[in-house]
């Protein structure tokens, strides 16, 4: 096997890889479908690491530094402090959670507020594994979906309809994958106010929040006046700085009455993170800013190239340009209902995306598309779309 090139070390600007260094990486997304297919699917970006991340892995491998994790108060410190200087956001690192990942989180917080047995709702179309981890629980899923004439809101009558009913919680996509749609604090603050009169817990995986476009914040939901009182957050440097694989995530609470449920966390549930992970992504809310920033704006310019490649290329597709995150959410529905879409740019184009009805039903006819990567490799993804409908 050839040695993967590491890219220049003191650079802010990130290093998205030609298709010869992605197919390099051994993750899920390279090995998943065969070598014919070009993966556009799963959330993982095709970007080196940033130096400060990549400095303090190889600092560990080279101290063959590989036991367990010790989190706090490292994690929790830098969290704060990268919630205070990207949102404003005061987090108590006294009320910090380390976990092994968003998903293994959310489950976790699930299982501390007794959810067997009982109603969990969300907004769909949503990220799949929103229903594996209410299964997971032994709970059962109630979907509203979001309000359905282009802007993708959260739909509070339906909301206060669902909460009525008492669900045990309401899993918030904050931004929302996979619209990528960032909620604005009005309507943050309103679904705050329905979690108050009906007793409800807001649970907001918040894993996609640093990647808001340029110019644009996220909203913790935690810092909306009356949240922290029926709060909590899932937040992650995982998505952000492309760290999955390394098993670091953290439950956020803000009030004593929400640090009296995390409280309740399993302790081996901490034993459970990433050591690489923890490092990671202590580096990464420490001294990744910069680059950071430089991947928002990159992520920007595949927005840029994409909607000029689908103007060009596939007319036929509808799109709203996300405010966060790489992941574009495209209505196929001219070209087929289902996941006829996913299917006919497979086969035919052999570009895997994620099949819109994994999202839930209002998916049926879209598809998700991963731009995380390459102004060359985006717009190869795209001429086989195009190819895929001739
Ligand atoms: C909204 C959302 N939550 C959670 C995850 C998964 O996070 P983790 O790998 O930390 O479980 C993803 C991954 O794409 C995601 O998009």
């Amino acid at each position: 096997m050839t040695t993967p090139q590491v890219p220049v070390l003191d650079a802010s600007t990130p290093v998205f890889d030609d298709l010869a260094a992605a197919r390099r990486r051994r993750s899920a997304k390279w090995r998943a479908y065969p070598a014919d297919v070009l993966p556009m699917f799963v959330a993982e970006m095709d970007v080196a690491l940033a130096p400060p991340v990549q400095r303090v892995l190889a600092d560990a491998v080279a101290a063959s530094d590989t036991g367990y994790a010790s989190a706090l108060p490292e994690l929790a410190e830098a969290l704060a402090g990268f919630a205070r200087r990207r949102y404003g956001w005061a987090i108590d690192p006294g009320q910090v959670f380390p976990v092994p990942d968003v998903g293994v989180g959310m489950v976790e917080v699930l299982r501390l507020l007794g959810a067997a047995g009982r109603a969990v709702a969300f907004s769909t179309p949503v990220y799949a594994p929103f229903w594996h981890w209410v299964a997971e629980v032994g709970a059962h899923p109630v979907e509203v979906p979001l309000v359905d004439d282009g802007t993708a809101r959260l739909d509070l009558d339906g909301l206060e309809r669902a909460f009525a009913q008492r669900p045990a919680a309401y899993l918030l996509c904050n931004p929302h994958n996979p619209v990528g749609r960032v909620p604005d604090p009005a309507e943050l603050a309103a679904l705050v106010d329905l979690a108050t009169r009906y007793g409800v817990t807001l649970v907001s995986d918040e894993i996609h929040a640093p990647l808001t476009m340029p110019g644009q914040t996220c909203t913790p939901l935690l810092t909306v006046p009356g949240a922290a009182e029926v709060s909590l957050a899932v937040v992650s440097a995982s998505k952000a700085f492309n760290l999955a694989g390394l098993k670091c995530a953290a439950a956020v609470s803000a009030s004593p009455r929400m640090h009296a449920v995390l409280a309740r966390m399993p302790e081996d549930v901490r034993w459970r993170a990433g050591h690489f992970g923890v490092l990671a992504s202590v580096a990464a809310f420490t001294d990744g800013d910069a680059w950071l920033d430089g991947v928002r704006a990159a992520l920007a310019d595949r927005f840029d190239l994409l909607d000029a490649l689908l103007a060009d290329q596939l007319p036929q597709l509808r799109w709203r340009r996300p405010q966060a995150g790489y992941l574009a959410w495209l209505d196929c529905r001219a070209v087929g209902s289902g996941d006829e879409p996913f299917r006919r740019f497979l086969d035919r184009g052999r570009v895997a995306v994620e099949p819109g009805p994994k999202f839930g039903a209002p998916g049926s006819g879209f598809v998700r598309l991963n731009v995380g990567t390459s102004a060359e490799l985006l717009a190869d993804g795209v001429a086989r779309m195009a190819a895929a409908l001739r």
